[in-house]
């Protein structure tokens, strides 16, 4: 079976993991103070706060800007439903707007008519690695005195106009699951350059408290492990060799699959640099994109839906107010994406065979 997604791990990761259960040091100490700084290093941000997963980032990010109740947040409609779903655990409302349909990032001319004045955050995301325009987020954002949490769960290297992704708004969320580009098994963290976003979130993360056993606040225990960081650690220390990996794979399934009618594939604008997390295709026609998946799936290869319900479609998030416009593009992307295999551990040949099968599919 080609698998869609799968986590990258080599021997280094394992006598790194190893070592720090040896030590008998397991909780977030020395190895996690380690994994922030290298993280925050390569974010190009003054700080990383490690955590226990991305959810945790999106959450312990709103929280530590104050939003709240009475608060609106903007998200797109067309994303994971952590992005949602925090806003919503943090006590505010969000505010769906619509994504665009060759990056399905936030489509920058609905946020103008979404962020009324009770918009306290956006949320831009950059779905499958993929950056949002971070210049009309920006700008509507600081129209309007709002903060932006940046989504990068799935766009770890990323980059808009030269700059990594994690350091353009007030914080940004990554995602360690893994699926995502490095993993820690399940884990997070909060990129900031502001002091005071950095010392809230670790406040937050631990039982709100600064002195131990000294409770100021409510918090939780959303820390990271020093074992998953170990692991972070090892991941990041070859982590642009794993995304060249991921762009020189994606190279071919483009060259390969151009000229198949019926498919559009994905896109890197000329400011993007495309992390390509997941290679996620559109299928055209009613229905031919679960056909392609069930086909693909009897000959050995794995595929996946990113997402097949839109947000604004989820039961848990009934009644959540939807900007004017939206949201077409999210409910024909819901039924049109299709995500082929791509991950380091795949070979050339494996992405070759699948784009075969993909144009033995549209000829046949
Ligand atoms: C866009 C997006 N946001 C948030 C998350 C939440 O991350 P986690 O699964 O680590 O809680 C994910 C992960 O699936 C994601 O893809």
């Amino acid at each position: 079976m080609i698998r869609v997604s799968s986590p990258h791990i080599t021997d280094e990761d394992v006598e790194a993991v190893v070592r720090v259960l040896r030590s008998g040091m397991l909780a977030f100490g020395p190895v996690g103070e380690e994994f922030e700084r290298e993280l925050a290093r390569y974010l190009e941000v003054k700080h990383a706060v490690a955590v226990s997963s991305g959810t945790a980032a999106l959450y312990l990010s709103l929280r530590a800007l104050g939003v709240g109740p009475g608060d609106e947040v903007v998200v797109p409609d067309f994303t994971f439903f952590a992005t949602a779903s925090t806003v919503l655990l943090a006590g505010a409302k969000p505010v769906l707007v619509d994504v665009e349909l060759e990056t399905y990032t936030v489509d920058p001319s609905q946020l103008e008519g979404a962020a009324t004045d009770r918009v306290r955050a956006v949320v831009p995301v950059h779905l499958y690695g993929h950056p949002a325009d971070m210049d009309q987020v920006l700008r509507v954002a600081s129209e309007r005195g709002a903060h932006v949490v940046e989504d990068c769960a799935q766009a770890l290297g990323a980059e808009f106009r030269g700059r990594r992704v994690g350091g353009l708004g007030h914080a940004a969320a990554l995602s360690f699951y893994p699926t995502k580009t490095i993993t820690t098994g399940e884990g997070g963290a909060v990129a900031t350059n502001e002091d005071q976003i950095a010392d809230a979130v670790r406040f937050l993360r631990s039982h709100g408290q600064r002195q131990k056993y000294y409770h100021v606040e409510l918090g939780w225990n959303m820390r990271m492990s020093d074992v998953q960081a170990a692991l972070g650690l090892s991941q990041l220390r070859r982590v642009d060799r794993m995304i060249e990996k991921r762009r020189a794979l994606a190279r071919i399934y483009v060259e390969e699959l151009s000229p198949v009618p019926g498919l559009r594939l994905p896109v890197e604008r000329p400011w993007a640099k495309h992390a390509y997390n997941l290679f996620t295709v559109w299928v055209e026609g009613e229905g031919t994109r679960d056909r392609l998946a069930r086909f693909l799936g009897e000959r050995g290869v794995e595929t996946a839906v990113h997402y097949p319900v839109p947000l604004h479609r989820q039961p848990a998030l009934a009644g959540v107010r939807k900007a004017r416009g939206c949201c077409p593009n999210s409910e024909e992307a819901s039924k049109h994406v299709l995500s082929l295999p791509l991950h380091p551990g795949l070979s050339e040949d494996d992405v070759l065979r699948v784009s075969r099968l993909v144009k033995e599919f549209f000829c046949s």
